[in-house]
């Protein structure tokens, strides 16, 4: 691997435990403003000094982000459809490699919608990213997305996409969590991160996805939902990375979470 790739993934996924914690904050680009979303800066800002890098768009970046932080973007350069258009896998490269390089992002990020209308497409910009990114350093992060159908997050369907991605060169992939997920580690050559999805019902339950996840070989999560639609998100991310970066068990978390909550 390139010594700019490998430098840039250091950044994100912290040499020192070999895990991360990723805010992931890019949903209005298909969503629009999602709920606690609304205003981008304001939700951010108390989170910024416990996130290990920041998932967003160009846009969100240059209007919202102080430029003056050290926290290392992960740039969503992949769109085109909106949540009430007719198929939200018609995606296609929204920025030039040019712009991700004059802010100075750490990767870029891209969904692939396998098994969809539109497979051949993302697969392609993926493989564009993945040849522009080489040329600069810059690793790909490949999102396996599911579009409408979460029904689809399931070992098989996850397996299949996470393989995909690293084949065509991704340098670490973003996925969802589910049951046989070990099987889903096993056969990516490349690290998986986990996406949080909707809103879980209690705290509880992120902390225990995101505790089997990291037992079952995830490096770490891209969060969003279940930490800034909680009441208490400065609370929700520390005790996710102490579940990430220090083993804590579910209980352990919710304890932290209970401490720091207000
Ligand atoms: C959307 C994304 C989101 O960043 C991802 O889903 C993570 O956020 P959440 O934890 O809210 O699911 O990539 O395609």
């Amino acid at each position: 691997m390139d010594w700019g790739i490998k430098n840039r993934l250091a950044r994100i996924i912290k040499p020192q435990t070999g895990r991360t914690v990723m805010l992931a904050v890019d949903h209005g680009y298909f969503l629009g403003p999602t709920k606690k979303l609304e205003n981008v800066s304001r939700t951010i800002e108390p989170l910024m000094n416990y996130a290990d890098a920041l998932m967003l768009t160009r846009g969100i970046l240059r209007t919202s982000v102080d430029p003056e932080t050290s926290v290392p973007v992960v740039l969503r350069v992949s769109g085109g459809s909106s949540i009430i258009g007719e198929d939200l896998s018609n995606e296609v490269i929204t920025t030039s490699i040019e712009d991700a390089i004059r802010l100075n992002v750490a990767a870029i990020a891209l969904s692939i919608f396998v098994g969809s209308e539109y497979e051949s497409q993302t697969l392609e910009s993926l493989a564009e990213l993945v040849n522009m990114g080489q040329e600069f350093g810059i690793p790909v992060l490949a999102v396996t997305a599911v579009g409408k159908e979460l029904s689809k997050r399931d070992s098989r369907f996850l397996s299949l996409a996470c393989r995909i991605a690293a084949e065509f060169g991704a340098s670490f992939v973003k996925t969802y969590y589910c049951e046989d997920f070990e099987k889903v580690v096993e056969s990516c050559p490349v690290p998986i991160v986990i996406a949080g999805g909707p809103k879980l019902e209690t705290e509880l339950d992120a902390f225990e996805m995101a505790h089997d996840a990291i037992n079952k070989g995830a490096v770490g999560v891209d969060m969003g939902r279940n930490i800034w639609q909680n009441n208490n998100p400065v609370a929700m991310l520390k005790a996710v990375r102490a579940v990430v970066h220090k083993n804590a068990s579910p209980a352990e978390a919710l304890e932290i979470f209970n401490k720091n909550k207000k």
